[in-house]
């Protein structure tokens, strides 16, 4: 099987190290407009550079997309039109209304696109995820996610960021209602500036608060923030009737002055990364379903900008019109 990948920048390049490892993948073909990048991320085994993009979509058989977003929507269409699989990072397109239109065009077509977000490829997660669907758990009462970064990003990143929610909180507005199964009926956000006023410059902030309803009457409390002075600190935990589970407590959480704590998302989730690149070469085989759908993370940003919405506000926001979980 030939993988390409568009973009060789620090998510691609890791992308194309674990295509690389995996057995199924013969040959990785690589693609990036600086000049020299391609070329140099071509030392991993299998793996070459070519000059032009049609070079890496003809005969490939899935086309990985880790460009930065605003290309994302244009390489989707390059690869449905040559029926070609892809997994595009998130998200796939920049605003709702690009992502809409996006995702009609995808379901148009029997092409699979996934969507990069790791959490539903976190082997952890996914034995979650299945153990709530078998009814395991039991009714969900409550669902507790914590993402936390150890530093903050550069701040000249934050005006393009699109905000804590769109930028940081997506990844669990997009895994809590996966794992709860349910439409999120209402959300209320808070947030402040407690790491650095830049983020106040930005009109951003650099703590947060997420309430998420879903239909069933579960609640599920988000926090995130910028700045964890031990690590990086991912966990979800989930009570039902029968059983509670967490999903990132362990020896590496950045808790009780953890020694060798998760410096950051690559760390903590490199399971998830390089199950990822096993999933999506399993969905190009055809062995596989999608697990992580374009209409979903269509879903995920309404939260987010429904998150915006309220925090500025101040005022819990109605979500379930455009639900679909
Ligand atoms: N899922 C995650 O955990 C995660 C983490 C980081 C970034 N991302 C997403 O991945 C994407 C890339 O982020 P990054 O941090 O790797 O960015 P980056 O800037 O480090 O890398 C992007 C690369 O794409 C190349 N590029 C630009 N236009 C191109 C084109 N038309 N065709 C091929 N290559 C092109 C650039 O030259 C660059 O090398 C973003 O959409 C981001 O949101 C996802």
């Amino acid at each position: 099987m030939r993988i390409g990948v568009a973009g060789v920048g620090r998510i691609g390049t890791m992308h194309a190290a674990n295509l690389s490892a995996l057995s199924q993948v013969s040959e990785v073909v690589l693609y990036d407009p600086v000049a020299g990048r391609a070329e140099q991320a071509a030392t991993l085994p299998k793996s070459r550079a070519v000059p032009a993009l049609d070079e890496l979509l003809d005969g490939s058989d899935g086309v990985l997309v880790a460009t930065p977003t605003d290309t994302h929507p244009s390489l989707v269409r390059a690869c449905l039109a040559t029926h070609t699989p892809v997994l595009c990072e998130k998200p796939i397109a920049a605003d709702v209304a690009a992502m809409s239109a996006l995702v009609d065009e995808i379901e148009a077509t029997d092409v699979p696109v996934l969507v990069g977000f790791q959490r539903r490829f976190d082997p952890a997660m996914v034995d979650l995820h299945r153990r709530i669907a078998d009814g395991e758990l039991g009714a969900i009462y409550h669902v507790r996610a914590t993402g936390f970064d150890a530093q903050p990003p550069d701040f000249s990143y934050l005006p393009s960021s699109g905000g804590i929610f769109r930028d940081l909180l997506i990844h669990d507005l997009d895994a809590v209602p996966w794992l709860v199964g349910e439409p999120v009926v209402e959300v209320y956000a808070s947030g402040s500036v407690l790491v650095d006023d830049a983020f106040a410059a930005a009109d951003d902030v650099d703590n947060a608060v997420v309430l998420l309803k879903f239909a069933g009457g579960a609640h599920a409390v988000l926090t995130g923030g910028r700045h964890d002075p031990l690590g990086y600190d991912h966990r979800v935990e989930v009570l039902g009737a029968r059983d509670s589970v967490a999903v990132g407590l362990d020896e590496r959480t950045p808790l009780n002055g953890a020694a060798d704590a998760y410096s950051g998302f690559p760390d903590r989730f490199r399971p998830a990364y390089r199950n990822e690149m096993r999933v999506f070469t399993d969905v190009v085989a055809g062995r596989a379903e999608n697990p992580s759908p374009a209409r979903d993370s269509l879903v995920s940003l309404r939260l987010a900008e429904a998150c915006e919405q309220s925090r500025r506000t101040g005022r819990p926001v109605r979500t379930h019109q455009w639900s679909t979980a």
